[in-house]
């Protein structure tokens, strides 16, 4: 089966989704059932191709990777350009968009207009934005559910580590009584780096330098990026609308070299943890906070840019996941995840 796919966005993360789709056409990867056309592409910076019978791959990430623009896309009879991020959600043939736009998490926009705008023209979205499912999800996921599409964002909470599938569909039949994770790269790799000596400001500058860090690193040191994971696992996995800003936060900011010292000498360490705990009356308490975790607790030996997750399950017992949180392949394969979900719940409904 063709699945006919629309990028809106074309950075590193759609790039690097696809990368899998020329493995997969190449047959270095499974087909799944399906063979994904990539019929257009349109980002703000570098321009826009639309072809209805599909455009090719390794000339798209030639074009962006060689001259930083579509424009280098070769021309061909068919081929239409200069189309906006809308024009190509309502008016190509695509039945999947992939939305990785540069988004404002403050405000979710583009992204939610851009998932708005294809749920009513009746076509799946898979994004790796925070945004709208953090501000918008009970809108979106209503108005994706009324018209019969898909809406997978698996890659918005540690990337292409199962944070959000696991929980819904291996670990089903469980009651979630509290989640608790360490969801930002940065600050961890921040902390494990001053518990080896660094400097909170050394610490810092390492991590921008590797590119584990948001745009605006305030965003991150100061919890922020963490409190938007959460308050998606709140909406999602707990099915409580908690708005971000409602979030109890307390970044890394304070914490000092001394202060990182003296929790090793008593065979503690500090954590950034992000926090859902279910009440008796079934409200769900929230915050991200540093917090000092035993030794031996299974979150002190997660280090560097590492995320990890623990579900405290009711029958299962507690489960910890833990696995990257970041970076370009691992956020790509989390559309990749996305898309194969969507073609199989497809090729379900269709049996
Ligand atoms: N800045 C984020 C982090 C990137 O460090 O985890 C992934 O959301």
């Amino acid at each position: 089966m063709t699945m006919k796919v629309a990028f809106i966005g074309f950075g590193g993360v759609g790039q690097a989704l696809a990368e899998i789709f020329l493995k997969q056409q190449k047959g270095e990867k499974p087909s799944f059932g399906f063979e994904p056309e990539v019929v257009a592409v349109s980002d703000i910076m570098k321009g826009s191709v639309y072809h209805p019978n599909g455009l090719n791959i390794e000339e798209l990430l030639s074009a962006v990777r060689d001259s930083g623009s579509l424009d280098a896309y070769p021309d061909q009879t068919g081929l239409i350009r200069g189309w906006d991020s809308m024009d190509t959600i309502k008016d190509t043939n695509a039945d999947m968009i992939v939305e990785v736009t540069f988004t404002d998490v403050k405000t979710g926009q583009p992204a939610i207009d851009h998932c708005q705008t294809a749920f009513e023209h009746n076509k799946s979205v898979v994004t790796t934005n925070k945004g709208p499912v953090a501000l918008a999800y009970d809108e979106l996921s209503a108005l994706a559910e009324k018209n019969d599409v898909f809406w997978g964002f698996e890659g918005t909470v540690m990337s292409g580590t199962p944070a959000l599938r696991l929980p819904v569909m291996t670990l089903a039949g469980n009651e979630i009584t509290e989640i608790k994770g360490i969801l930002n790269g940065t600050t961890n790799y921040m902390i494990t780096e001053m518990e080896k000596g660094k400097t909170y400001k050394e610490a810092l500058e390492k991590a921008q330098s590797l590119g584990f860090a948001e745009a605006d690193p305030v965003s991150d040191v100061e919890g922020y990026d963490a409190r938007y994971k959460t308050a998606i696992l709140a909406n999602y996995l707990m099915g409580k609308k908690i708005a971000s800003e409602d979030i109890y936060c307390k970044g890394i900011s304070d914490l000092t070299l001394e202060m990182v010292k003296e929790a090793l000498d008593e065979n503690q360490k500090w954590r950034l943890l992000s926090r859902l705990t279910k009440r008796e009356d079934g409200s769900v308490e929230a915050s991200v906070k540093p917090e000092l975790v035993d030794g031996n607790d299974p979150l002190a030996g997660v280090n560097g840019p590492t995320n990890a997750i623990v579900y405290e399950c009711d029958l299962s017992g507690p489960i910890m996941l833990t696995g990257a949180g970041a970076g370009l392949i691992e956020t790509g394969y989390s559309l990749f995840i996305d898309i194969i979900h969507y073609h199989r719940q497809n090729a379900l409904t269709k049996l």
